[in-house]
């Protein structure tokens, strides 16, 4: 019953590799001419790709942005193992088999209009489709703090958005969000210029303690990146007592609920319960991966 529900929406696409961008960090964003999969795509949906023709092993990678319009969908990845370094090598103009979207969301409540979006390394892009998907929506006000240890893949720019808490000088920002008109920030123990100098968790409480008491009810927070960042996250939340949702990242080999390689221990009402992050997840409630 659990993964029923993914079944008419997870399509199989040969996908038109449009454009392929490296960036400093063995960084990628790839963009794949894939209408169906945008069609159905929500933030926190991910895809399995298959690196390399000849390689079956698919991917799991989190997708970035969509255009239903104009059906691509954008992927950021590092390549960090064989097949991702496959993927790196592949040209403009050749197909990838992607099977997608796939996963559980990220839900947003009216009653929580001030999503907290922590995006830490190529943890980026789920928070980054969240914002997008809020861009044209008056009723919310996100804020988003993005985390990396090698140079972002976008050249950050001086916000023109003023934020309340956040210390003098604290200004980089990235465009795209700049552009949407939403509120964000970098941090990064590298000194890069502008870029706050210390962990995401630490810019959000400055963040948080900035807000008065009706504001801080209305936060909650969405956050994906590496697994000590997401742990910090969650205790963030616990200690001002908001919502959490992450978005985990974990190897998977078939991406549709069969094998059970993907499985984590998750707290639930009936007590500790193994989760499939591909289908159950990959986006949970922070309280059920971080029991405090
Ligand atoms: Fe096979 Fe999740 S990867 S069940």
């Amino acid at each position: 019953m659990s993964n029923k529900p993914h079944r008419d929406t997870i399509f199989v696409e040969e996908a038109e590799i449009l454009t392929h961008e490296a960036y400093q960090g063995d960084q990628f964003i790839l963009r794949l001419l894939a209408p169906q999969c945008a069609a159905q795509a929500k933030p926190g949906s991910f895809a399995h790709i298959q690196c390399a023709p000849l390689k079956p092993l698919r991917r799991p990678i989190s997708i970035m942005r969509v255009s239903v319009d104009l059906g691509w969908v954008d992927f950021l990845y590092k390549a960090v193992g064989k097949g991702t370094r496959l993927l790196s090598q592949r040209k403009l103009g050749e197909t990838i088999s992607i099977m997608g979207p796939i996963g559980k969301p990220f839900e947003l409540h009216a009653e929580r209009p001030r999503p907290l979006l922590i995006g830490g390394g190529v943890g980026m892009p789920p928070v980054l489709f969240v914002a997008e998907s809020l861009s044209e929506n008056p009723d919310y006000k996100p804020f988003v703090i993005l985390g990396s240890e090698v140079p972002f893949p976008f050249k950050p720019i001086p916000s023109k958005i003023l934020i309340p808490g956040i210390p003098d000088g604290i200004i980089a920002s990235m465009p795209l969000l700049d552009d949407w008109e939403i509120p964000s920030r970098l941090a990064t123990l590298q000194g890069f210029a502008g870029c706050y100098e210390g962990y995401v968790t630490d810019l959000a409480r400055q963040w948080l303690n900035a807000l008065d008491d009706e504001s801080l009810h209305q936060v909650e927070i969405f956050s994906c990146g590496p697994h000590p960042m997401l742990e910090t996250v969650a205790s963030l939340a616990a200690e001002y007592n908001l919502p959490c949702q992450i978005s985990l990242e974990e190897f998977m080999a078939c991406g549709v609920g069969g094998c059970a390689g993907c499985v984590v221990e998750v707290e639930t009402k009936s007590g500790l319960a193994m989760k499939r992050v591909c289908v159950d997840g990959p986006v949970f409630d922070a309280k059920q991966v971080f029991p405090s």
